[in-house]
């Protein structure tokens, strides 16, 4: 039987650009952008592209191709190849764990969007207020009254995204393939066309109520560099946080994809290639439709305060309502079609690591591998339908999304340059390369890489009190102790800030509130950790598998 692998050199780069861009691009960047000084965030965020995306890409592509070489297709047994201790296969738990983690709270944003393409079509949002439409999203997402009609309609199209993520990826890679040809073609069409009607709009949006608004604040807030945050620790975490999370990488899903490519075909100039594919969405289609829109309506000084993730579908149906009823129709559509697209190519990503751990270790065909992908998204993925609003989803978000990207990459970039040895590791990345790698690359990955992850993991461990770092070494320096931020790794893990507030509260209902909370975390920390440790046992058994097979 031949090896499964992707059709062709265009569906491969799709299939790439398709897992990268995905809500990240244009949810999750705008906000980051904004939270974090717009042209001050700008800057960070650029070089940590060059100096942490694309060597991580390049590391992550080769890896890849070279575990799917020796017939491994996910990170468990690619590490174990790359490295001799018996631990890396433990460390690759990461590559599959992550996914599931993140995979069961992205499918109910796309969820989301995708019933939001059909509340655009039919009208829903005709004549509403914005207040309206922000309580109409607070109905969908709580169970008290239907936007629909159907009961429980937040759980009915929560499964049904799952279940059609799950037959896509049943169809193997052709199916993601298919996905990716439709949904990134179109979803860069619409993007364009909601990015001129951002540039076009300047001040004619304005009202009595917004007398300043002007869309051209906005694209000027973004661009307008400001080097001061050159030296702010906080704007660097974000940006590093956010080239992870929006490159796909250190989540185990690139080498999946890699290790599918047949041996010695390029990936330098195709990880850049669909690097860069990445970036230009995020860059320049990301920035140019939110914020413009919503300065050009409510002002930029709204935008700041009001920044988040809910402006997508809080804010965006009011503001293209302000554009006349069928426009308003046809600009949700194509803005909520764009997220869904952009979502779907990215949540099918997530499902293939653990599809390829289970046929390469224990046989599992297709079907069965993305039902049972289906089924541990869905155990994962029900709480943080349930309590949304408990902050089930952030704690997902916060561990599964951001903590383990960052943890994994580290390790990673280690074994690629340390141990698998950094002059092995360049044989893999320029072998079959149809592009010249600049060689100051194999310096920055040997050396810049590991070490900026490492200060940036180091740097969320221990956020010192308020982000200021100049002011806490100086009183380390005085003898004084060091005071953890909230916003620390250690903090978080201990849950600080809630028993902080615990303690304060005064009256019984907002205690009642706050110990919920701390229920609800608790509870999707117990989930993350028992599907760790259930991936890290079917490792475990693998290896014996492995072992025994080996001694035969
Ligand atoms: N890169 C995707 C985004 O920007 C998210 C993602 C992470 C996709 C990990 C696949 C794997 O939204």
């Amino acid at each position: 039987m031949p090896k499964e692998a992707w059709g062709s050199r265009l569906g491969l780069i799709l299939a790439m650009a398709g897992n990268a861009v995905g809500l990240g691009n244009f949810l999750r960047f705008p906000v980051q952008a904004v939270q974090n000084g717009g042209g001050a965030f700008i800057i960070p965020y650029l070089i940590c592209f060059l100096l942490l995306g694309i060597p991580l890409l390049f590391i992550e592509w080769s890896s890849g191709r070279y575990g799917g070489k020796h017939n491994n297709h996910s990170t468990p047994f690619i590490l174990d190849g790359m490295g001799k201790g018996k631990i890396w296969k433990y460390i690759g738990v990461f590559g599959i764990f992550t996914n599931i983690a993140v995979v069961a709270y992205y499918t109910y944003i796309e969820s989301w969007s995708f019933i939001y393409v059909f509340h655009a079509l039919f009208g829903s949002f005709e004549n509403m207020s914005q207040t309206q439409v922000a309580q109409f999203f607070e109905n969908y997402i709580s169970f008290n009254t239907s936007t629909t009609g159907i009961p429980f309609e937040s759980i009915v199209f929560y499964v049904l995204v799952l279940i059609l993520n799950i037959y896509i990826l049943s169809k193997g890679l052709g199916g993601i393939e298919k996905a990716a040809k439709i949904g990134m073609p179109l979803l860069i069409i619409f993007g364009i066309i909601l990015a001129i009607s951002a540039f076009t709009l300047g001040e004619s949006g304005r009202s009595a109520q917004f007398p300043d608004a002007s869309a051209w604040d906005g694209l000027n807030f973004l661009w307008t560099p400001q080097f001061d945050s050159l030296l702010n620790p906080k704007v660097w975490l974000a940006a590093a946080g956010q080239i992870f999370f929006t490159l796909s990488v250190g989540m185990g899903t690139i080498q999946c994809y890699a290790a599918y490519i047949r041996e010695n075909e390029d990936i330098a100039l195709n990880a850049v290639s669909a690097g860069f594919m990445n970036e230009f969405v995020e860059v320049v289609l990301g920035s140019s439709i939110v914020i413009p829109i919503a300065a050009g309506y409510l002002g930029m000084d709204w935008v700041m305060e009001n920044a988040g993730f809910g402006m997508a579908f809080q804010t965006m149906p009011y503001l293209f309502q302000q554009w006349g009823q069928t426009l308003a129709i046809f600009a949700g559509i194509l803005w909520f079609g764009l997220l869904f697209f952009a979502g779907i190519t990215s949540s099918l990503a997530m499902g293939t690591p653990w599809m390829g751990f289970m046929k390469d270790e224990f046989g599992w065909g297709k079907k069965r591998g993305a039902w049972s992908f289906g089924l541990l998204a869905l155990i994962m993925g029900i709480p943080t339908v349930l309590f949304y609003q408990e902050g089930v989803f952030e704690e997902y978000d916060y561990w599964g999304g951001t903590v383990s990207l960052v943890l994994f990459a580290l390790l990673e970039s280690i074994l690629f340059s340390w141990v698998f040895g950094i002059h092995k590791g360049w044989r893999e990345i320029t072998e079959g390369a149809d592009m010249k790698v600049p060689r100051i690359y194999k310096v920055v990955i040997k050396y810049i890489t590991p070490l900026l992850l490492l200060m940036v993991f180091i740097g969320a461990l221990v956020t010192p009190e308020d982000n200021d770092w100049t002011a806490s070494i100086l009183n380390l320096w005085n003898g004084d102790p060091w005071i953890l931020d909230n916003h620390s790794i250690i903090r978080k893990l201990s849950n600080h800030e809630l028993k902080e507030l615990l303690l304060e509260a005064d009256t019984l209902v907002e205690k009642k509130e706050i110990a919920d909370k701390l229920f609800y975390s608790n509870l999707a920390r117990i989930l993350l950790v028992s599907l760790f440790l259930f991936i890290t046992s079917l490792v475990y058994l693998a290896n014996r598998k492995r072992l025994l097979k080996s001694r035969i």
